[in-house]
């Protein structure tokens, strides 16, 4: 079958068009399962996380999300977490229409919260290219104890994507962060099949911008801001086995590829 027309459109475009069927489309990286690959390989990160946090640092906790998109990962910071108090959650991103999802799905489970005190959730659209067009963003800066930016590095210049999380964290502060890996960026990139707008009928596969990263480079460009890897650099590949349940059926064509990579990094490299 022959494979479909690519249309590249501005990330912002992208998103705005995506966050429908965002939750839905069997994204192998991000599907909405309990055993996706990014679902099942980032408690272990955020626990990681949590024990550097500082604990000269004022609880309860404030945590920025960079690229909180439909709020698939800012609700995991809204469930009760032994021995950690979270007062503050600011999701940031640059679509508005992934946002208002994140906004519902984050009510809906505050809603039906049985937790005396649930953290509080903001949000922000926010473009890290341009972050002087938005100053409620820019009065946050210093705040957060841990920040946290799941499959959003592939949009961002390195320096961009550092440098804006140094901003945004208290020094001492950590930093969760996943990607597409670069074996799987070399094939592909962040982007869904929708509908061609022009003709109404032809299926087209939709990208925005999008930048293939090495973990040695995304390492030293941390490095170079100012932050320092703490433990190991998690991989993934996709196995035979994971096909239909971790990458669904559509993880076939990934199998032996590497297609996910993530750690945590701490700002300044001060102990507790
Ligand atoms: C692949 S989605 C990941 C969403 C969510 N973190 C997750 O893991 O499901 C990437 C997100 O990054 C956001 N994003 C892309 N470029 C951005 C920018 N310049 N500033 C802020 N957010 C951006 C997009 O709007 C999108 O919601």
């Amino acid at each position: 079958m022959a494979s479909k027309p690519i249309h590249l459109i501005p990330t912002k475009d992208l998103y705005a068009r995506w966050a429908k069927v965002y939750d839905s489309d069997g994204n192998i990286l991000h599907r909405p399962v309990t055993e996706s690959i990014d679902d099942a390989l980032l408690p272990s990160l955020l626990t990681q996380a949590f024990s550097l946090v500082p604990s000269s640092f004022s609880f309860p906790l404030t945590i920025t999300e960079l690229g909180a998109g439909t709020g698939r990962n800012t609700v995991k910071l809204l469930q009760p977490r032994e021995g950690v108090e979270i007062g503050n959650v600011i999701a940031l991103d640059l679509s508005a229409e992934m946002l208002a999802i994140a906004k519902s799905r984050c009510s809906s489970l505050t809603s039906t919260s049985t937790l005396a005190s649930s953290p509080k959730v903001y949000f922000y659209e926010f473009d890290a290219l341009q972050p002087s067009s938005f100053p409620e963003v820019q009065a946050l800066e210093g705040q957060a104890g841990l920040v946290l930016s799941t499959l959003v590095l592939e949009h961002l210049p390195l320096k961009i994507f550092f440098s804006t999380i140094k901003k945004l964290l208290k020094e001492g502060g950590v930093l969760v962060m996943t990607n597409m890996h670069a074996e799987m960026g070399r094939l592909s990139r962040a982007g869904f099949t929708d509908i061609d707008m022009e003709s109404g009928n032809v299926k087209v596969k939709v990208q925005g911008d999008s930048f293939v990263y090495e973990i040695e480079e995304v390492v030293e460009a941390g490095r170079e801001e100012g932050f320092e890897m703490v433990g190991e650099m998690l991989q993934r590949g996709v196995a035979e086995g994971d096909v239909g349940l971790m990458v669904g059926e559509r993880g076939m064509k990934w199998v032996g590829v590497k297609v996910w990579f993530g750690c945590v990094m701490r700002l300044g490299g001060r102990g507790k």
